[in-house]
């Protein structure tokens, strides 16, 4: 029998832990990091267990039963993360997504959410608090997440075809259950919905059209994101890669589309609208077309790991502080030094590296920051 060589949960990935700068400067929401880069979007994972196995994320054959997920007891707690947010929103954080792993299979995550609810961006507003779910447990618990204070919902669903479906998540679970769960958030009014399909060639590209044209003429925004070289473990070649722009090419043979504003600056998805008025998609252009020159988003680890980029092989141990004996101007000094530092623009550098899958540095995985 091979014995299993199963890596220790709290050295998985490496972490520095964070200087407290000499001068506390408190901060002052203009925060940039060496690109000159704003901190706007916080990422929390709140777990690093999901119960789908999407091979793009969690491979069976690596987070099998023999794979150890983070004990209890490396979590953050909703206090620390509370406090965590908050030094956040002091430095200009204006939104915060909850991920996982499956966000929903945090225990009593509405008290969070009621808690992070609260917190107000120096102006004096709320913050844009939503979350990202595979929608399993949505339909369940659609109406306490809007009744704690959430305010949008963002659910990933790769293909209508239930075959297909099954086969992604690789849990044979059935795609109605997900279905119902959008209608329930829709609902409960936690829009806008936004839908996330991550496109395979070859796997669910023939999706592509079903998709637009189910969610056509409805409130809910899908949006099509490119299958990213994301961790050391999904196997991520090229050829795999359906470009956005072929995306785009399909619908708009069939429902002509028009490419329309951003919201926002260093927003992940380029807008595009149907020309009759069905409404609006997106694409996600990580590996095509690298959106890193404004990326405002910081990424916080189920075990409080500070990640300044999707693609960081080391966190900042924000936990070591928040659990030492350093007053929240320390730790918000510490948290502006790191950004400062911040140099990370991976999907811009790709083309010019070597692709990685497995071999040489370790890569964060997707389920332990989140997408
Ligand atoms: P909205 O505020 O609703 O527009 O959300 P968003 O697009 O900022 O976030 P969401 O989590 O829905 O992102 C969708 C997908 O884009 C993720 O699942 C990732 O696949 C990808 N993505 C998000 N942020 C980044 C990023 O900073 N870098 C890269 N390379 N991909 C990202
Ligand atoms: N490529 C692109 N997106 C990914 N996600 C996870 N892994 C990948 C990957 N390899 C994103 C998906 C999913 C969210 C939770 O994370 O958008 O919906
Ligand atoms: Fe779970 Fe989402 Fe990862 Fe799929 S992509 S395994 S649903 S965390
Ligand atoms: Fe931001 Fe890194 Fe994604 Fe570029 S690759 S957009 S720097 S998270």
């Amino acid at each position: 029998m091979t014995e299993k060589v199963i890596p220790l949960a709290d050295h998985r990935y490496a972490a520095r832990v964070p200087v407290i700068p000499a001068h506390l400067t408190a901060p002052d929401g203009l925060l940039a990091d060496r690109l000159g880069r704003p901190l706007r979007d916080l990422r929390i994972s709140v777990t690093d267990r999901c119960n789908f196995r999407c091979s793009y994320c969690m491979p069976k054959e690596v987070f099998d039963k023999h794979y150890n997920f983070l004990p209890q007891s490396s979590l953050l707690s909703f206090e620390e993360l509370l406090r965590t947010a908050r030094l956040f929103v002091a430095h200009g954080v204006q939104k915060i997504r909850l991920t996982g792993g499956e966000p929903l299979l945090r225990k009593h995550l509405e008290k969070l959410i009621g808690m992070l609810s609260e917190l107000r961006t120096p102006e004096g507003r709320p913050l844009d608090l939503t979350l990202t779910t595979n929608g399993s447990l949505l339909e369940r618990k659609a109406q306490a997440l809007k009744d704690a204070g959430l305010q949008r919902i963002t659910v990933s669903l790769d293909a209508l075809d239930d075959a297909i479906f099954r086969g992604m998540n690789d849990v044979d679970f059935p795609v109605a259950d997900v279905l119902r769960g959008i209608e329930a958030a829709e609902r409960v009014g936690l829009g806008p919905i936004k839908v996330n399909m991550v496109v395979k060639r070859g796997t669910n590209d023939h999706e592509i059209l079903a998709m637009a044209e189910r969610f056509r003429h409805t409130p809910v925004i899908l949006r099509f994101i490119e299958f990213m070289d994301v961790g050391a473990t999904n196997g991520w070649r090229m050829d795999e890669v359906l470009p956005s722009a072929q995306v785009v090419e399909r619908i708009h043979a069939v429902h002509p589309l028009e490419a329309i504003e951003p919201n926002a600056t260093g927003e992940t998805a380029e807008r595009w609208r149907y020309l009759d008025g069905g409404g609006e998609i997106g694409v996600i252009s990580s590996v095509t077309q690298a959106f890193c020159r404004d990326c405002n988003r910081a990424r916080l680890s189920t075990e409080g790991k500070l990640f300044l980029c999707l693609f960081a092989n080391e966190g900042h141990d924000l936990r070591a502080l928040l659990r030492g004996n350093y007053s929240d101007e320390q730790i918000a000094a510490a948290i502006g030094l790191i950004w400062q530092n911040r140099d990370e623009r991976y999907s811009e550098l790709r083309s010019a590296m070597q692709a990685d899958t497995g071999s040489g540095q370790r890569r964060v995985e997707m389920h332990y920051i989140g997408g």
